[in-house]
């Protein structure tokens, strides 16, 4: 019989799942990796790959994860042994609940520098910092980024901000915060589309570069770099949402409140997307510049438009709170494992695995500027933890769960969790057995050289 509760508490209601749920997938990974990832691999197919991976890939194993989490009610290394005694399979599926607990840990590390770049930006907007001309815009960027200390104060300062919300529990304040967040984001990020849509290249360039697919763009890394960020974008592979599950009540629908968050993750993207080529065009900018992309377009229009101080402090201040409902997490499984498995109270949970995870961003903060000719495959250390989180774990995680959930649960655990009717139960179990372990398979095959 599985548990009917977690130990950790439960979210109070079904909404309260999808605001928290929504707050873990929408982040940087939608307003700051999508646009820059897509520029630099060329735009429309990209995109077009990016969004067949949400849809054949994605949605499928949110749902086993989610289900699993909820079957289990621990953290996802407890939640794999339960699961897999429960199913009467190795008990050594518990170490790809191990492999989350660190891959959560190792994104958190760069997640918290980036998302310092953007509480950073909160201050400069605050006092003007934005002007209408793209160079001096670039310029502010460089210098944030030259700056070894201000990169170490901001991730310090996230990270300890991320840390105390964690010390609470994960439904308390957090609900609060998304109920807020994600709605007033949505607005500002439809001003920036209309914004965008004055500067004369929203249509033929914006637009046509996120919408246009040229399939000779792509090759077999961009489409490893869309599969995984399919995942990224949506909370996926490493236990996060298996954590979340853990909470829900046994009564809501985890396949549609799983059509809902991913629905409005892929929109905030897409939106985000439609608001910052525009400007990258109008102002002769590089569509392939990388990681500052976002921190060097949307300042411009900022700095431009009418009302730009009041919009740019308001985008900032939003993009760190939308980063805070995410990292939030990606460390919640090493901390539900900590207070299960150590006996740690909390506090302390959060704050052993919140060290660690502050240790390694300095080195990734360092990356940008003292440490840039650290290389490793010609990789720096920020490049090198997103390359094996983003590309390789997450998939490998999302792969192994695919599995889990398709061939190694108990079919009438399975259909019991998720009480779907039978025609759209076959729909998923074709998706979650074949299509998503499959497709994950041949893109590595193909990354590999192999097929
Ligand atoms: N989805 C978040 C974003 O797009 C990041 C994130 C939160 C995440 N939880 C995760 C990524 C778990 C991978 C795994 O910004």
């Amino acid at each position: 019989m599985a548990n009917t509760k977690s130990i950790h508490g439960e979210w109070s209601s079904r909404f309260a799942y999808i605001l928290a749920a929504t707050g873990s997938a929408v982040g940087l990974g939608n307003i700051w990796k999508f646009p820059y990832i897509t520029g630099e691999n060329g735009g429309g197919a990209f995109v077009l790959v990016y969004l067949g991976c949400v849809l054949a890939i994605g949605i499928p194993i949110m749902i086993a994860e989610t289900m699993m989490g909820r079957r289990g009610r621990q953290s996802p290394i407890n939640t794999l042994s339960t699961l897999s005694i429960e199913a009467g399979a190795d008990k050594n599926w518990h170490y790809l609940g191990w492999m989350g607990v660190i891959a959560g840990m190792l994104i958190l590390s760069y997640y918290s520098v980036i998302a310092g770049w953007a509480s950073a930006y909160v201050i400069k907007a605050f006092f003007g910092g934005f002007s209408s001309d793209a160079l001096e815009v670039k310029a502010v960027f460089d210098e944030l980024i030259a700056s070894p200390k201000q990169l170490v104060f901001w991730h310090t300062a996230f990270m300890i901000v991320t840390m105390s919300v964690v010390m609470r529990g994960v439904n308390g304040g957090l609900e609060k915060a998304v109920r807020f967040l994600m709605p007033t984001l949505f607005v500002l990020l439809m001003l920036l589309v209309a914004y965008a849509m004055t500067t004369g290249e929203f249509y033929f360039k914006g637009i046509s570069f996120l919408f246009d697919p040229d399939f000779s763009e792509i090759d077999g890394d961009a489409v490893l770099t869309a599969m995984g960020h399919a995942f990224f974008t949506l909370g996926l592979g490493m236990g996060a949402i298996m954590v979340y599950g853990s909470y829900l009540p046994s009564d809501v629908s985890i396949a549609k409140t799983t059509l809902y968050i991913a629905g409005a993750d892929t929109i905030v993207a897409l939106l985000a997307g439609m608001a910052i080529f525009p400007l990258v065009f109008a102002n002769g900018l590089e569509p392939g510049s990388g990681p500052g992309l976002i921190f060097q377009t949307l300042p411009i229009a900022f700095g431009s438009m009418m009302g730009g101080w009041l919009f740019g402090v308001l985008f900032f201040v939003l993009l760190v709170l939308a980063a805070l409902t995410s990292s939030i997490s990606l460390i919640e499984p090493a901390v539900a494992w900590l207070v299960e498995n150590k006996g740690f109270s909390r506090v302390k949970a959060s704050i052993v695995s919140g060290c660690g995870t502050w240790l390694l961003g300095i080195c990734v903060a360092f990356s940008f500027n003292i440490w840039s000719d650290i290389k490793l495959f010609d990789k720096t250390i920020f490049d090198l933890l997103d390359y094996l989180t983003a590309n390789l774990m997450l998939p490998i995680g999302g792969f192994c769960i695919a599995v889990f959930a398709g061939w190694i649960m108990k079919q009438k655990h399975v259909e019991d969790e998720l009480s779907l009717p039978e025609e759209q139960f076959k729909i998923w179990k074709i998706l979650v057995s074949y299509v998503a372990p499959i497709s994950v398979f041949l893109v590595f095959l193909h990354v590999l050289g192999i097929f």
